[in-house]
């Protein structure tokens, strides 16, 4: 059994020299909140005053992240899943705020496991919707951020995506789609839940996001060459290279979210949340290696090695940040080369 709470005011631990003593303290939940980017998120949330309750299954996730949070005696943990009804019901009745971040994550991941992809996140997102909607129905609003993706985006050929533009997924047959077809369909039902039912929802399309804690495990390329350049061993780059991609810090993308989150015109909106600073993967390898002194090499491997023959990858991928700019204002705090530093102390202080 959880143990839920209401709304509270200022406990002792607050800083109140932020928000003032008049800052109502939310009841928050964060889904996937031991993985990568919840991890930082609730910490976040902990540092604002939060009460925070995580649930994680610990498929991608650990606990560990939670390692500094878990002092706080704000933070709530239960180890289950986004997917069992009876949980995600009574860890909704309370709460203030969700932020929903569960989901099958990481180019690996989803080329392997497709069907597990396509379950992980569409059920969940649809029953704490429906539960969210009940809460409605009692006249209470409960704001709800969705973490989407750039992957809803597919292939689309701008050389920038803003928000209205068209999804452009490949064929059903090439099963890395499922991942941004999955969230896509979760965008839906939280635009159809705002519009259709009020539900205060905010969506926001994370692009690369990265920093401490996260792992390669899953294809996640950054953390990848790290630990590559870290013990001399090549570092591997698919195909030509010449793919780019844009990198956020996970601190500028959690502030964001948190900014979105408190903005009342980021209701029932869509947000494109990352850098739009682009560099291409052979960039980003010959950068790790210069600024880790590595004597590694690159090697490259073709994306059917490296996955298979059905994979298919997206050759450029760059947000319009105009109207994340435009509501909350924001701006990054870290560029690449601070960014890969960061990650190349996180990672020394692992294996140290
Ligand atoms: N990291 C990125 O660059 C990136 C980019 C785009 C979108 N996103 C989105 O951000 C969110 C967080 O991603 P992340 O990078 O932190 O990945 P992550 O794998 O570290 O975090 C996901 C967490 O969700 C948990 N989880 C998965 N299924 C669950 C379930 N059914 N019940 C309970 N917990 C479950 C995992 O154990 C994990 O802790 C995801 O929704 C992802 O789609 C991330």
């Amino acid at each position: 059994m959880v143990s839920s709470f209401g709304q509270g005011r200022l406990d002792s631990n607050y800083p109140a020299d932020r928000f003032g003593s008049s800052w109502i303290v939310k009841q928050v939940l964060v889904t996937g909140g031991s993985g990568f980017i919840g991890s930082h998120l609730t910490e976040a949330l902990l540092a604002r005053g939060d009460r925070v309750t995580v649930v994680d299954d610990e498929s991608t996730g650990n606990v560990g992240n939670l390692a500094t949070a878990r002092q706080n005696t704000r933070l709530t943990y239960v180890q289950g899943s986004v997917g069992d009804e009876s949980l995600v019901r009574e860890l909704t009745n309370n709460v203030d705020e969700v932020y929903h971040l569960a989901a099958a994550v990481g180019v690996a991941l989803i080329a392997r496991a497709p069907m597990e992809t396509i379950e992980r996140n569409i059920y969940p997102t649809e029953l704490i919707l429906s539960c969210l909607r009940d809460r409605i129905q009692r006249g209470e609003a409960v704001k709800c951020f969705l973490a989407s993706t750039s992957e809803v985006y597919g292939k689309n050929p701008k050389d920038t995506w803003s928000e209205d533009d068209d999804l452009v997924f490949g064929s059903t047959t090439r099963p890395r789609w499922s991942y941004g077809a999955s969230k896509a369909i979760d965008e839906f039902m939280g635009l159809a839940s705002h519009r259709e039912y009020g539900l205060p929802v905010v969506i926001g399309r994370f692009f690369n996001v990265v920093g401490a804690r996260q792992t390669g495990a899953y294809g996640m390329v950054l953390p990848r060459f790290v630990e590559a350049a870290l013990t001399g061993r090549p570092l591997i780059v698919h195909d030509d290279g010449q793919q780019t991609r844009c990198f956020a810090h996970v601190d500028d993308v959690v502030s964001a979210v948190i900014a979105l989150m408190e903005t009342d015109t980021a209701v029932g909106r869509v947000f494109n949340i990352g850098s739009d600073d682009p560099i291409s993967i052979l960039g980003l390898a010959q950068r790790v290696i210069k600024l880790s002194n590595s004597k590694s090499i690159i090697e490259f491997q073709s994306y059917s090695q490296a996955y298979d023959e059905d994979f298919e990858d997206i050759r450029r991928r760059v947000p319009d940040l105009t109207r994340l700019r435009a509501t909350i204002g924001h701006t990054l705090g870290n560029d690449l080369d601070s960014i890969i530093k960061r990650v190349i102390a996180f990672q020394q202080k692992q294996t140290s």
